[in-house]
């Protein structure tokens, strides 16, 4: 067994999401109500001053989790890497998304673990956050995951970048609860490839399917109006969760 030292023992501490103006103080609002961010979770904000006096923010954070390490269940840190490995002449979403953005690399997504996938999968659902597959069930890792839609605005390019989310060691009634669900995706062969079909599929079809779906988009969009992240409110977070458990309800089977 090899050994490496220490100082090669990574953990991820942040990452840092470049977002289109649009979609800024949407995701600071939907990163409140998805995520279970409070404003004691807001670690910073910063604001930039414009030539005509006003200010415009130009950063936030957000922590979404504070995780203790338990005995025997390391909190890994892993890095998957994906090439296009389809021949030139055929079509490829990873080749897209890399040319489609003029980009030689891309975080296409990060996955957040979650003690409770069942529960944050029907958090979400409810609040309108789509999803591209049932919640799937890895065979040769003991895990369960779920692939959010991507983040982008209505009418412009779909960005390439959306969520996983997982749990590891779900329990044998969490499973069944899951298996109960799914009925015929249960199982498939391999996650990694049942994520990279149907990332195919949307790609091939035109037809990428959104994290926040776009009439819900465009609701919390005017909500917001010409705020700033600093001027949303706590009541206009409990209106605009509002807006998107109304459209869950409406949406959901
Ligand atoms: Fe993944």
């Amino acid at each position: 067994m090899s050994t490496k030292p220490d100082f090669l023992n990574f953990s991820v501490d942040h990452m840092t999401l470049l977002l289109h103006p649009k979609l800024y103080t949407v995701a600071y609002a939907a990163f409140r109500i998805i995520f279970g961010v409070t404003p004691e979770d807001l670690l910073y904000e910063k604001r930039r001053s414009q030539p005509d006096g006003s200010e415009v923010s130009m950063t936030f954070a957000n922590r979404i989790g504070e995780w203790q390490p338990k005995e025997n269940d390391p909190l890994q840190t892993i890095i998957a890497v994906v090439q296009p490995s389809e021949p030139a002449d055929q079509p490829s979403h990873v080749r897209d998304m890399l040319d489609g953005h003029e980009s030689a690399a891309h975080w296409q997504h990060i996955a957040l673990r979650t003690p409770d996938l069942i529960a944050f999968h029907a958090h979400a659902s409810a609040r309108g956050v789509q999803f591209i597959t049932p919640i799937l069930k890895d065979e040769e890792e003991n895990l369960i995951q779920v692939f959010s839609g991507e983040w982008f605005f209505p009418g412009s390019k779909s960005s390439g970048m959306f969520f996983e989310f997982l749990q590891r060691e779900p329990s044998d009634s969490e499973l069944a609860e899951i298996q109960k669900a799914n009925k015929q995706t249960w199982f498939r062969d391999e996650t990694f490839l049942g994520l990279y079909g149907e990332k195919e599929r949307e790609y091939r079809s035109g037809k990428v399917t959104p994290f926040i779906p776009d009439e819900l988009f465009n609701s919390i969009s005017e909500k917001i109006g010409s705020k700033q992240v600093w001027e949303i409110s706590e009541d206009d977070i409990n209106e605009i969760e509002q807006l998107m458990l109304d459209y869950g309800s409406k949406h959901q089977a």
